[in-house]
C-alpha cells in the first residue's frame, strides 16, 4: 500500500495536514483536495512543498464535477475523507454549513468514488479503500462509567455530531448497497501541532500567552478522552492497511481528563516555561456553558488494539508538553491564523 496514491480531503486542516505529512514520510503519493475554509491553512504543509509526490488542488467536496475531474486525472488507490466543518460551537451558530459539507459533501464524494471504483479492474477494485474519518461524538454522552464501543448506538446531540453521524451512515450504506470497500474510524478529541485556535487546547495556550482570561465552559467537569494527533494518523494508516471492509474502528488515547484538568496542566507547563509574577491559572474564568454540552466521552479501543495491534504511543503528559512547546515556538503561525475574522472570541452561545 505504501506505493499507492492517496486522495486526502481536508488535508490543509489540523489532522489532515499532520496526516498528509506522515503519509508522504511513509512513501505514499498524496493528492490533497481542500476548499480552504477558515480552518484550512497551506502553511501547515510547507514541509511538503517541492515534494514531487505531493499535489494540492483547491476544491469543494460538494462539487461532483470537480471530483470527477480529479479521479479522471490520477490513479488513486484510496480516499481518506477528513474534509468537514469540525467545530461544535460553530455548528450551534450556523448548522447549514455542517449539513452541506459533512452530509452533502460526503455523499458527493461517495458518488464520485463509486463511479471511479466501478471503472477499475477487479484486482484494483479489491485493493481500493474509502476511509471515512469520524468522531466519538456520534455516540452521544456517557455517565460516570463505561466507554463507547463500535456497537454503541448512535445518539448525536449537536448539529456537528448529527451531521457526522449522517455521513457515517451514508458510508456504511455505500458498502452494503454497492459493495464500495469502506472503513470508518471514530476518534476521540485530538490535540497537537497546527490545531486551529478555536478548540480548547490552543485557545487556552493562546489566551494564557496573551495574558487574557481563560474561559472554561460551565463547571469545567466535562470529560474528554485526549489523543495526540500523530497517534491518530498512525491509527488511520493501520486501518487503511489492515482494517476489515465495512467495519468501524474506535480510536482513543485512554487519557480521560476533565476540561479543568487540561487547563491546569497547560497553565503549569506555561508557568515552568514563562516565569510570570502570577501563575497562569489565575487567568481562569468560568463562563456560560455550551448549549447541550455532552458530559463525558470515553473510547473502548479493544477492537483496534487486538485486531490491528494499534495502541497510542504518546501519554497525555508527554503529548501536551510537546504541544505547548510547539505553540511557543510557532508564534508567527499563531499570529497569522488569527489575522482573519476569528480572534479567540466566544462562539456557540446559540
Ligand atoms: N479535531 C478532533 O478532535 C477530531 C476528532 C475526531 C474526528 N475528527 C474528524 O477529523 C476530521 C478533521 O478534523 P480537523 O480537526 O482536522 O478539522 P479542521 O476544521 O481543522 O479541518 C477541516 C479541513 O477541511 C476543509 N474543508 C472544509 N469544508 C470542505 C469542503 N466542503 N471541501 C473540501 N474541504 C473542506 C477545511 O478547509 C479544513 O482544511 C473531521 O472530519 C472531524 O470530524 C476530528
Amino acid at each position: 500500500m505504501s506505493n499507492g496514491c492517496l486522495l486526502v480531503t481536508g488535508g490543509a486542516g489540523f489532522i489532515g495536514s499532520n496526516f498528509v505529512l506522515e503519509s508522504l514520510n511513509r512513501g505514499f503519493e498524496v493528492i490533497n483536495i481542500d476548499k480552504l475554509t477558515y480552518a484550512g491553512n497551506l502553511e501547515n504543509l510547507a514541509a511538503a512543498n517541492g515534494n514531487e509526490k505531493y499535489h494540492f488542488i483547491q476544491a469543494d467536496i460538494v462539487d461532483r464535477e470537480r471530483l470527477d475531474q480529479v479521479f479522471a486525472q490520477h490513479d488513486i488507490s484510496a480516499v481518506v475523507n477528513f474534509a468537514a466543518e469540525s467545530h461544535v460551537d460553530r455548528s450551534i451558530d450556523g448548522p447549514a454549513a455542517f449539513v452541506e459539507t459533512n452530509v452533502v459533501g460526503t455523499f458527493q464524494l461517495l458518488q464520485a468514488t463509486l463511479a471511479y471504483w466501478r471503472s477499475l479492474s477487479p484486482a484494483q477494485q479489491s485493493a481500493f479503500r474509502f476511509l471515512h474519518v469520524s468522531t466519538d461524538e456520534v455516540y452521544g454522552s456517557l455517565g460516570k462509567e463505561g466507554a463507547f464501543k463500535e456497537t454503541t448506538p448512535y445518539a448525536p446531540n449537536s448539529p456537528y455530531s448529527a451531521s457526522k453521524a449522517a455521513s457515517d451512515h451514508l458510508v456504511r450504506a455505500y458498502h452494503h448497497t454497492y459493495g464500495l470497500p469502506v472503513v470508518t474510524t471514530n476518534c476521540s478529541n485530538n490535540y497537537g501541532p497546527y490545531q486551529f485556535p478555536e478548540k480548547l487546547i490552543p485557545v487556552v495556550i493562546m489566551k494564557a500567552l496573551n495574558g487574557e482570561s481563560i474561559p472554561i465552559y460551565g463547571d469545567g467537569a466535562n470529560i474528554r478522552d485526549w489523543l495526540f494527533v500523530a497517534d491518530h494518523c498512525d491509527a488511520i494508516l493501520a486501518v487503511l492497511e489492515k482494517g476489515r471492509l465495512g467495519e468501524t474502528y474506535n480510536i482513543g488515547g485512554e487519557s480521560e481528563k476533565t476540561n479543568l484538568e487540561v487547563v491546569h496542566t497547560i497553565c503549569a507547563l506555561l508557568d515552568e516555561r514563562q516565569k510570570k509574577s502570577h501563575p497562569h491559572r489565575e487567568l481562569i474564568k468560568f463562563v456560560t456553558d455550551r448549549p447541550g454540552h455532552d458530559r463525558r466521552y470515553a473510547m473502548d479501543i479493544t477492537k483496534i488494539s487486538t485486531e490491528l495491534g494499534w495502541l497510542p504511543r504518546e501519554s497525555f503528559e508527554s503529548g501536551i508538553a510537546k504541544t505547548v512547546d510547539w505553540y511557543l515556538s510557532n508564534q508567527t503561525w499563531c499570529g497569522r491564523v488569527l489575522d482573519g475574522s476569528y480572534r479567540l472570541q466566544r462562539l456557540g452561545l446559540g
